[in-house]
């Protein structure tokens, strides 16, 4: 059954972030913060993971914040409002844990993580939790959804490494701040690897800071999604093995071998280069034909 975009547009001013709106009836009832879908644009397509970034139960959609970095994403944010997705597979992965919690939590964003986090921030504080949010992004520009995440946090931090918008550094910065000055129950971080690897350094408690329990958001490279074909596999630090799709994606941060995971993230790189390279000529050779037919 073919999913129709029902909304789409630019986020930021970079050009390579949308949001989009998707109308998948049975998919938006069931949907909750920490769930993911698997598209697949058309039958040549190769199957890529985004996480539901919102959902809408009475108008049947679920919201998708895809950033353009290889072949898929930019097949996908070539589509137009009215075009049809061939499939959407979903919602996978594990609902985040819901409680209150006697401290603050801290939900840490960085670059296209932010997405995730409105979700995750809007229903552990619908659950009566304080939220504290951290958004991080290489410049301004590349800021997203700053208002939406506002109106679900108790107080908003803004990093940009430029300086272009608020403090002028990364998200390690405010939070070595906030878990000195106070307790805190929880920590979320969502975004690049190499981001929540320094926030897990930062609260596990070996650098003269509080420990502080810290949920990270894997986003390994995932094929089925259902736990068969072991593409996200990571390892933990006790020398066991995980699978991100059906044991996460959100894991205790605490746990994860990143320096691992980062070496297993770059194994395609070569083939996704030529693979973006193809699909680049193809899109030339398709707009040479058209001007020429016309
Ligand atoms: C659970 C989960 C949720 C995600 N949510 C989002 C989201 O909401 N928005 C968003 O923009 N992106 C999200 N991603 C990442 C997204 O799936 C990849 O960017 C996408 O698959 C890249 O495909 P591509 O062909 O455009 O680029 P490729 O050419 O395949 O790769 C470009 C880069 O993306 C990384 N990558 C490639 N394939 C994957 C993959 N299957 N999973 C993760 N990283 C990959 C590679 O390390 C590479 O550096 C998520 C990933 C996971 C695992
Ligand atoms: S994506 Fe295949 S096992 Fe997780």
């Amino acid at each position: 059954m073919p999913y129709e975009i029902l909304e789409k547009f630019e986020l930021g001013n970079s050009g390579t972030i949308f949001e989009m709106v998707l109308k998948t009836p049975l998919i938006a009832k069931k949907a909750y913060a920490g769930n993911f879908i698997i598209v697949r644009v058309n039958e040549t397509g190769e199957r890529i993971p985004l996480t539901i970034a919102d959902y809408d139960r009475k108008k049947e959609s679920i919201t998708l914040i895809i950033q353009v970095v290889g072949k898929s994403t930019k097949l996908l944010c070539n589509l137009r409002v009215g075009d049809k997705i061939l499939d959407v597979v979903g919602p996978l992965g594990n609902r985040i844990h819901i409680e209150k919690y006697e401290h603050p939590i801290v939900v840490i964003g960085g670059g296209i993580g932010i997405a995730p986090c409105y979700i995750q921030a809007k229903e552990l504080r619908e659950a009566g939790n304080k939220i504290i949010t951290i958004l991080g992004a290489r410049s301004k520009g590349l800021l997203i959804w700053k208002d939406r995440m506002n109106s679900v946090s108790d107080e908003l931090i803004i990093t940009t490494n430029d300086g272009s918008e608020g403090i002028q550094g990364v998200v390690t910065d405010p939070l070595k701040k906030i878990i000195q000055e106070k307790k805190i129950s929880l920590v979320i971080a969502i975004g690049p690897l190499v981001m929540m690897k320094y926030v897990v350094l930062t609260t596990n408690g070996s650098g003269g800071l509080p420990r502080v329990k810290t949920v990270v958001s894997l986003n390994t490279i995932m094929i089925d999604g259902t736990g068969m074909c072991g593409s996200c596999r990571f390892s933990t630090l006790d020398g066991g093995v995980q699978f991100a799709c059906v044991d996460g994606p959100d894991v205790d941060g605490h746990i994860v071998d990143f320096d691992n995971l980062l070496k297993r993230a770059n194994r395609f790189l070569e083939q996704e280069k030529h693979s973006l390279e193809c699909y680049d000529e193809e899109c030339r050779a398709l707009e040479k034909h058209k001007r020429e037919v016309t």
